[in-house]
């Protein structure tokens, strides 16, 4: 077994050939800075090849929020080439989780907006608490979403659902996401980890060649989409030069509505 790493952001074990990452930025609700997305990102590497591990389950700390997106004080001062550069970060670290030979669950126990509701969406399967929220509430900010919401949610709910979710940045309930097929299953919040780990052993029961082989190949279907990521990094990136999005993460952090203009 390939020994833990230590991790500024995150915290790590194996146990029962099971790695658990729980995001540890509870008091921001666990938003995702560039730091978090790259200890994610080396994190799930870091085992793709170890072994001892048959399967991922990936956290936030707390009872409240999962992730409650990417993490806005950081990035309301960044140009267009920090922006740039984070939707790149943020798309590697989730193409990362999605391309790994191993089962990955998102354990969902609260808020998954923006980032957070991305980062669930890369995980192969999503299990969350009755209290999960979900949302893309970007363009509340004056943005759109950037680690390839755009494509994983028209991918799991269908184009017009994603279009109305990603537009009007309304956030739902756990039974409205079931319904959806946003998330596999609700469990109440003492069974979340429990439940994931049985989808783990019984997926451990199966051959691990056999288990990389269909995530590779339903991964493969959606790759044709590939030119979708880039787009979204480009459109992404620009918003950063924009005024409204000035507006609209200065109002976030101001605690205030936004008054978008349209430049
Ligand atoms: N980035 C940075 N900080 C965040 C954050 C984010 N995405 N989401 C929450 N926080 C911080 C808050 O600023 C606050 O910090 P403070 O205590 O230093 O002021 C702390 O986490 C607690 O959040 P708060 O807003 O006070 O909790 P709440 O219960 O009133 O509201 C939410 C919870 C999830 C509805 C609200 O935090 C929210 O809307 N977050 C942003 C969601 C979002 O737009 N995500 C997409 C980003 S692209």
């Amino acid at each position: 077994m390939i020994a833990e790493i230590m991790y500024q952001t995150i915290l790590t074990e194996t146990k029962n050939q099971i790695f658990y990452i729980t995001i540890d930025r509870e008091d921001k609700l666990n938003a995702l800075n560039i730091q978090t997305l790259t200890d994610i990102k080396n994190a799930v590497l870091s085992i793709y090849h170890d072994h001892e591990v048959r399967g991922v389950i990936i956290t936030g700390r707390g009872t409240k929020a999962f992730a409650a997106g990417a993490d806005i004080a950081e990035f309301a001062n960044f140009n267009v080439e920090e922006g740039t550069r984070m939707s790149e970060e943020g798309h590697a670290t989730l193409r990362a989780i999605d391309n790994c030979p191993k089962p990955v669950i998102a354990a969902v126990n609260g808020f998954a907006l923006g980032g957070g509701n991305e980062l669930a969406m890369s995980c192969h399967i999503r299990v969350c608490v009755e209290k999960a929220r979900f949302g893309q509430p970007e363009v509340n900010l004056g943005i759109t979403p950037g680690y390839a919401g755009t494509q994983r949610l028209a991918q799991l709910i269908g184009k017009g659902r994603a279009l109305e979710f990603l537009m009007t940045g309304d956030m739902i309930d756990a039974q409205t996401a079931y319904q959806l097929g946003l998330v596999n299953h609700i469990v109440p919040a003492d069974q979340l980890i429990t439940k994931c780990e049985e989808i783990l052993n019984k997926i451990k029961n199966k051959a691990p060649m056999a288990i990389a082989s269909v995530i590779r190949c339903v991964n493969a279907y959606y790759e044709k989409r590939a030119d979708g990521n880039n787009v979204e990094i480009n459109e992404f990136g620009n918003f950063f030069g924009s005024e409204d999005f000035i507006e609209g993460t200065k109002a976030f952090l101001e605690k205030r509505p936004a008054n978008f203009r349209g430049n």
